[in-house]
């Protein structure tokens, strides 16, 4: 159930339970990250596979070295730069981190949520969380405690509720190979914020043979209905006149389009506030019994990166 009561879902931590919790970026599934048999949970109502490894979050960057070794000074730059906040951090383990949570990996993901009611909870516990994204594998991400209800129903005994999530896209996710910084998974930072702390970044988002981040496998995020992703809406739309239409735009409405729902994620053209809006947007068109959404392209290039990241994992293949 939905609720704002932080000792409850701290009683049902400590009892190997798992809760959903609000982060900055999207809502969590939270397990007591040195509990296997809690681990197993967050697995098995995700229907995840468990080659898929999971984000440790613990509460300040101080706790870094119980979970973490050999970090590299940029490792720490960007910690100290950008947390508490949306920057993952996969970094060599320490031996005692399960194999559940890495997936049998060498390195593990790690971050400090900034969001007051993740904090709160962590302030209160004696372990850190491990917490993927609180939606079935493969579909989109919530930004609202509702929509982790409307994904789980009765089988989470608590929900914290922290209202809509601030930035609503995933956090970036930064690894180190042979010492140099490479971009697992794009998300609220965008790349030029990290490159101006570590210099050029090599990006390696794409390769689902060796899914370094599988959150990057080519469906991801993606809703029920058949999504399309166009730089031209209004020449796609013609392939489709009789279909019942849902349409993700950035800035403008389509003039002259009935029976169209149309959903404008920043009427103001404001990149960070089409971030924040859009899985909401597309959980609104999924329940929408639609044909089809078309999703028009964003300028490619801060911000804009990381949505059209993720509506290209919404395209079903
Ligand atoms: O913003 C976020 O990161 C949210 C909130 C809840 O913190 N969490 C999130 O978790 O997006 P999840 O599990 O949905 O995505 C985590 C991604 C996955 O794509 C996973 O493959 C990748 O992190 N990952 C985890 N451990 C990794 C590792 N050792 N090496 C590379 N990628 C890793
Ligand atoms: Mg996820």
């Amino acid at each position: 159930m939905i609720t704002t009561d932080i000792n409850k879902a701290k009683q049902s931590l400590i009892h190997d339970n798992i809760i959903a919790l609000p982060t900055e970026t999207v809502y969590g599934l939270a397990a007591n990250a040195y509990s296997e048999s809690a681990i197993k949970k967050i697995f098995t109502l995700k229907k995840r596979p468990y080659n898929n490894p999971l984000i440790i979050h613990i509460k300040a960057a101080s706790y870094l070295n119980t979970i973490a070794c050999d970090i590299p000074d940029m490792g720490l730059k960007l910690a100290e730069k950008f947390w508490p906040g949306p920057l993952t951090l996969v970094l060599k383990k320490q031996t005692h981190i399960s194999d559940l949570i890495t997936a049998g990996k060498e390195t593990v993901a790690i971050r400090v949520p900034n969001h007051p009611i993740a904090l709160a909870l962590l302030n209160e516990l004696t372990f850190p969380l491990a917490a993927p994204s609180a939606n079935p594998y493969g579909s989109i991400s919530p930004t609202t405690a509702a929509h982790v209800l409307g994904y789980f129903k009765d089988e989470l005994e608590v929900i914290l509720d922290g209202g809509e999530c601030e930035s609503g896209v995933e956090s970036t996710i930064i690894g180190f190979e042979d010492n140099k910084p490479v971009l697992y998974r794009h998300g609220s930072i965008c790349i030029k914020d990290i490159e101006q702390i570590v210099g050029k970044l090599s990006i390696t988002t794409n390769n689902n043979n060796k899914p370094n981040a599988p959150g990057m496998s080519s469906r991801h995020y993606a809703p029920m209905t058949n999504t399309y992703l166009t730089n031209n809406v209004t020449e796609l739309l013609k392939s489709f006149s009789d279909k019942k239409i849902g349409l993700l735009l950035f800035n403008n409405k389509l003039l002259n389009t009935e029976n169209i729902i149309q959903e404008v994620l920043s009427e103001n053209g404001n990149i960070k506030e089409a971030a924040q809006k859009l899985y909401a947007a597309l959980h609104r068109l999924d329940k929408c019994n639609l044909d089809i959404i078309i999703a028009e392209k964003f300028p490619n290039k801060g911000l804009g990166k990381t949505i059209n990241d993720r509506l290209q994992r919404a395209i079903m293949k």
